[in-house]
Order: C-alpha cells, then structure tokens, then sequence
C-alpha cells in the first residue's frame, strides 16, 4: 500500500480521484504525491493514443506491435504462448508510458455470432481461465497492471450498454464466472473492469453481488474495479456496489452527485475512504525512471512465431500441406495482400509493420525452387490456379462484416469469397484455403471442394509471415479449435436466445454452451471444440486415473510423436458424469496441456484434477458439489473423440438439507439422514398395514409430503413429519 498520506485532503479531493482525468488517465493530487495512472487498450497490443481520444478504434495512436489477439491465442491452448504475448504487451506499455493495459477479454464466446468474439479465447471457462491468467502474468510481471475484462456476462455487443444477461447462478458460476475467478486467484490482476450489461437487471457497474459479494467476498480481489469506458450510470450506486474508478472522466456532475450523498448521509465516507485507496494503490504502478524502447524487430519475430502456433489446419487432404519443393504455388484472394490481421474497436491499434503472406511466400518460395504465380481479379485467379500444383485461397472476414459494436447475423463468408474458391478449386489440381476471421465462419458449400483448410483466426501483424511458415513446413502448425465449428447456425445452443428482445438476453441454454451443448444433444458439427491436426502424428496411451484423496484425481497419459517432424500435441483431459440432481452436460475440459515433442519422442505427462473438476454448483446449498457417484476421465482427440477413459468412482460429499412439508415424498425418501428409516417411522400413522404400494408410491414421489400427509392420514402422522423435520434442520446445520 502506498504511503500517500489523504488525511488533509477534502471531500472534494478524495472524490475526484474516482473518476478519470481524461480518455486515459487518472487524476493526480500533486500536492499529496499523487500521480496520474495511464490506462489504455490493451489487450494485444498497446493502443497509445496522445491525441483524438476515442475508445472505438478511430484515432491514430502510437505504433505498438500487434500480437495474435485472443482468438488465436485460445487455438494456441498454450499457456505459454498468452503469458509471451502478455509480457511483449507489459514490455510496450512501459516503453509507452502505459501503466494499466486493459486487458485480457476473458468472456465466453456463447455465440459465434458476437463480433467481439475475436478479443475472447474459447467458449470453454477453463480454457479461458488458464490463457487469461497466463496473460496477466506476463504482462504483470513486466511492471503493467491488467484489467481482465468484462465483468460479467458480457457475451453480445448488441445493446451492450443496456441489455440484462439473465442468467441463472448455477450457469454464471459454471460457465461465466470461473475464468474471472481463476485469474483472480492466481494471478491477482492490478483491476477488473466492469461490463456495460446488467447483470440479472441490475447494471454489472452496480451489482453488489458481483463486485463485491463474489469478487471481493469469495474470490479475495483486492484491486481495483474499474467501469468500461462510460459503464457507470449511478456514480453513488457504483460506489455502493464496490466500483472504485470510473472511466473515462473527467465526470465533475458525477464527482458533485458523490460529494452531495456523503454530505447527505446516504454514502458511507468509508466506501469512498476504501476506493481511494484502491485507486491510490494503482500509483504504486508509475515508474520512478524515464522509461526505455522496446526492440520493435525482436516483437515482431516473436509476434511471428507466437501466431505459428496458433493457427488451426482443419483439414489436409493427401498431404497437400507442407508444400514440396519445386511447387507451382497460385496465390490468390485479397487478404494475401491486404492482411486481415487485428479486429475492429477499442483494441484497434497502429501497428509497427504488417508483414503480408504474398511477401512472406514470396521469400520463402525462392530458397524451395517453387514458384508464386498471382492474379489480380476472378477470372484471372481461375487462369493462374489452372497453372499451378496448389492454389493458396486468402478468404475471410472484413473489418466491415464484424467489430466491436455490433454482432454479425451470418456465419457465411461474403458470398463473393465462396464464388472465388469454389472456382479456383474447381480449375486447380489441389486447393488450400487459408481463412482470416475474427470469429467463426461457416464452411458449408465449400469444404468439400478444397484439399486443405488453415484457419489463421486474425493472426496480429506477423501473422502472413507466420502463414508461409506453416505453409512452407517450416513450422509445424500445433493449434486447435478453441470453439466448436457448426454446421448450421441454428444448431448453435444460444440461436432461439441471441441476442435478445426488449432488454433482455436469456441464457436460455443454461450450463450447455458450446460443445457441452453439441456433445449433450449429439448434433453433428463441422469440426468440434478441439480439433486441429499437425504435420506429424501423435498416439496416446497407458492412460491412468488415480484418486489421489478427498475427491482429487491424477490423470497420467503417455504421448509419443509418431510421425517424422517435430511437434506439439494438446492433451484434453473431459470428465464425464451423470451424478448429481442437475443435468451434467456429456463432457467438460478439465485439464490440459501442450507438449513439444520430436519425431519418435515418448513422454508421459501429468494432469491433476482439482474438486471442481468433478463439481457442480449448487444453487440451494450456495457452493460447490462433488455428487457421489460414477465419473469418468476421458482424454479426448476433441470435444467429440475420446481415445482413452478410465473410470472414477467418487464418494462424494454428502448434502444434508433441512426436510419441510414441501418437500416431495422422493426428496424425503433420499434424504441421507431422515431417507433410510422414513417407512419405518410413518408406518404406524398409515392407513391399512403401513406398507405402501410401490406403484402408488411412484405417483406420490414428486408431490409434496404436507400434500399427501394431508390426503392420507391424520394427526399422528402430522406429528410424526414434525419430529422428522427437526431431525432433518440438526443435521443441516451440524
Ligand atoms: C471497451 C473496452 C475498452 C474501453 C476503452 C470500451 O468500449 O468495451 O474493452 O477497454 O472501451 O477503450
């Protein structure tokens, strides 16, 4: 904690720390020692504007090295790979005079159809969870502060700044909340910025609950919460609620509303006495020396070889990737030129350089005795793919199709795009299409046709050099699919429920997102969650499962590189189970991890798993549940091919609730302490011999035991329930 000493300072003062003093800084008190903090975007690179602010990616800022944004490197599955970029990230931003970076984006891709979903890692929490904090630490550990990003529920641009996401707890603890909280805990971010969405009605910059109920409360946070830039509606309610700054500023109506609820007595001046010093705390993170450079060639080859490893080949018929020496290359479409590199919005930064793959082909071509033929518009592409061993088709999304700000109503390719492979693949001998998309897009009505598929996501500004490298083999593509690719967009779990009507989004799918849904309701999918190949092979064996404890497990699998290049494999770890009273989907990513190994190298890795590996949330308990019974520890190619299981009995913890009249007779009859003697006990106040009929038992199960006490039987019984009762309550609370 800093040793800033505010006890002279006024109201007034104190007050206006809590809200910024421009675009992107905070104000100082210079007479106490007080400095400005810079906060700025973040989360791929340094968004440094010094003059023109805007927060939706207008105005020029200084050059900053784009690295892979987080869709790439979720297909990383590389934690490794987040923490480089969250580093190189910190590096900029020291050099840049920056002290908080916001970012990384942890939200979870519910839909494909969100346009911000390129600044998201995965539909999966725990893959999220793992990267984002990777991210944090790199970044933090360079001396710059990270603001994880957008507390909560925020899934969809449209209506963004107005919308409720209603969602159930169990699903915003299962689903929406673990990545936060796993960034939280380990990698202890300098703030969280708060979403502009409600939150179950209430607005998330206001939401007690969740800034300060879970995030401080459960989670420990001891940061600073942060407002997205124009998120704060009621300053007082805000601050209530646990927000410490608001974004931009400077906001002097909304420094008088706070000052005129502390002297009205309806704001507590310690709330406000505990966000200053929150923000205060930040100051700790301005430098004392003048800051250095950064060696802008140095991030742009890693800038390079990070995005190598994030692209995903989806498909490689026949071998047609890597190219052999001496092809004749066609290289056609837009994008080989005019690269698709970064998303649209705040993240949108000025680039030091843009490396495009015709130029990255071109100079790898010349040492392989393969030859680069071009062409400059449809008919002349059909001509030079004609010519050629391979046609390399540069398709994908434009700025225009998909941004922050708004969410696309398609997954389809501009059709002009579809018209041009489909054309080139019908002339060319073999066809490589190489996609550039911010967020998913269908390959219907194409697949079919072309040899080989590389999905680049947006690869950051090296990724067309990064692409001639997994073309030419010179790397050896090692990403998979952070999130499912469907077939159609009404097989998507969210479609009735995106985005939503008259301010309200439902999350009507409830824990089954992505693959969780596809793998529960068995809908097939282009490729699912997971999927990606490489230039070698890779087998898995000798799986073992051991428990290590109170509902605990050791996974232990044998990987061996069975092919003749180097390479990475993804070992996934899903557990599967049916235990418990709520509806588990099929399978869950549990664990994970990414080993390099050389042609013929065997390595046995080890994964643990945690109780929350095996636990639900449960909503009438308040906490976490390992339901006895059966689970099973599957490792899978995908979301959708498991290649090794063990099974994995667990006992489980025992929940006791207190039993009451509404209780239904199955609910009684389980219950673990009244369950086991129930017939006994009532037998006496029954009417006829006490023995029930198994067949009226089953239509009684589900009704409430006052209901059927009521219809059965008399006072005895009554008193009986009673006493059972009371023994249901010592049991719940001992
Ligand atoms: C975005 C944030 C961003 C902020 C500042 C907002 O519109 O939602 O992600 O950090 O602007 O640019």
């Amino acid at each position: 904690m800093s040793p800033i000493d505010l006890s002279q300072s006024s109201l007034e003062q104190k007050v206006s720390l809590l809200s910024g003093r421009d675009f992107w800084s905070t104000r100082p008190i210079h007479d106490v020692g007080v400095p400005s903090v810079v906060l700025t975007d973040g989360p791929h690179g340094i968004r440094r504007q010094v003059a023109g602010f805007d927060h939706i990616g207008l105005g020029e800022s200084l050059p900053a090295t784009c690295f892979p944004p987080a869709v790439a490197v979720g297909s990383s599955w590389d934690p490794a790979v987040a923490e480089q970029v969250g580093a190189a990230v910190g590096r900029e931003g020291r050099a840049l005079g920056v002290q908080v970076a916001l970012g990384p984006g942890v939200n979870i891709k519910r839909s494909p159809l969100c346009g911000r979903n390129f600044e998201y890692y995965s539909e999966d929490p725990l893959l999220s969870g793992v990267l984002g904090a990777a991210h944090v630490r790199g970044q933090q550990g360079e001396g710059v502060g990270a603001s994880v990003k957008h507390f909560a529920a925020n899934n969809q641009e449209t209506d963004r700044m107005r919308v409720s996401a209603d969602v159930d707890e169990r699903t915003l603890r299962e689903v929406y909340l673990p990545a936060f909280e796993r960034i939280v805990t380990e990698a202890a971010p300098a703030t969280v910025m708060c979403s502009y969405n409600r939150v179950n009605g209430v607005f998330a910059s206001e939401n007690r609950w969740l800034l300060t109920e879970v995030l401080r409360d459960e989670w420990g946070f001891g940061g600073a919460v942060v407002s997205d830039w124009g998120a704060v509606d009621d300053p007082v309610a805000a601050l209530r609620a646990g927000l410490d700054l608001e974004m931009p500023g400077p906001s002097e109506a909304n420094v008088r509303r706070v000052v005129d609820a502390l002297r009205a007595g309806e704001l507590d001046e310690a709330v406000v006495d505990a966000a200053v010093r929150r923000v205060v705390a930040l100051t700790d993170l301005v430098p004392t020396e003048e800051p250095g450079d950064f060696d802008v060639d140095a991030h742009h080859a890693l800038a390079r070889e990070l995005a190598a490893q994030c692209a995903v080949p989806l498909k490689n018929d026949g071998e047609v990737l890597p190219f052999a020496d001496g092809t004749r290359i066609a290289v056609l479409g837009e994008f080989a030129t005019t690269p698709r590199y970064q998303g649209g919005g705040s993240s949108h930064l000025t680039p030091t350089r843009v490396d495009t793959a015709l130029d990255a082909i071109r100079a790898l071509a010349a040492g392989r005795d393969c030859t680069v033929e071009t062409a400059r518009d449809p008919a002349a592409a059909v001509e030079v793919a004609r010519t050629a061993d391979v046609a390399v088709v540069f398709a994908g999304l434009g700025e225009r199709e998909e941004s922050e700000g708004f969410d696309r109503d398609t997954l389809d390719l501009p059709a002009a795009q579809v018209e041009l492979i489909r054309t080139v693949a019908a002339a060319a001998p073999r066809t490589v299409v190489v996609l550039s998309n911010g967020g998913i897009v269908s390959l219907e009505g194409w697949h079919d046709d072309v040899d080989a598929v590389l999905e680049g996501f947006l690869l950051g500004q090296a990724g067309g050099g990064a692409i001639a490298d997994l073309l030419f083999g010179v790397a050896n593509p090692s990403g998979h699919l952070a999130e499912t690719i469907p077939l159609r967009l009404q097989d998507t779990p969210s479609y009735v429920n995106f985005p939503g009507e008259q301010g309200h989004v439902r999350y009507g799918e409830g824990v089954m997102v992505g693959y969780r849904w596809h793998q529960t309701v068995g809908t097939p999918v282009r490729y699912p969650f997971g999927h990606g190949l490489s230039y070698t092979t890779f087998a898995t064996s000798d799986l073992a499962v051991e428990a290590t404890g109170d509902d605990t497990a050791r996974v232990t699998v044998t990987v061996t590189n069975t092919g003749e290049r180097a390479g990475r494999h993804v070992v996934q770890v899903y557990v599967a189970t049916t235990a418990g009273p709520v509806r588990r989907p099929a399978r869950e990513l549990r664990a994970f991890t990414k080993v390099a190994l050389e042609p013929g190298e065997v390595r046995t890795v080890t994964l643990d798993l945690d109780r929350r590996a095996f636990a639900y949330y449960d909503v009438p308990d308040a906490g976490w549940v390992v339901a006895p019974g059966e689970y099973v520890v599957q490792v899978g190619q995908d979301a959708a091919t498991v290649v090794a299981e063990a099974g994995l009995p667990l006992t489980g913890d025992v929940v006791v609730r207190e039993l009451t009249l509404e209780s239904t007779v199955a609910e009684w009859s389980a219950h673990p302490v009244v369950g086991p003697t129930l017939l006994e006990e009532i037998a006496a106040d029954l009417p006829g011999d006490g023995a029930p009929d198994p067949d009226v038992l089953r239509m009684v199960e589900s009704m409430p035991m006052g209901k059927v006490a009521g219809m059965l039987a008399g006072p005895a019984l009554d008193a009986t329930l009673q006493r059972l009762i009371q023994r249901s309550r010592a049991a719940a609370t001992s």
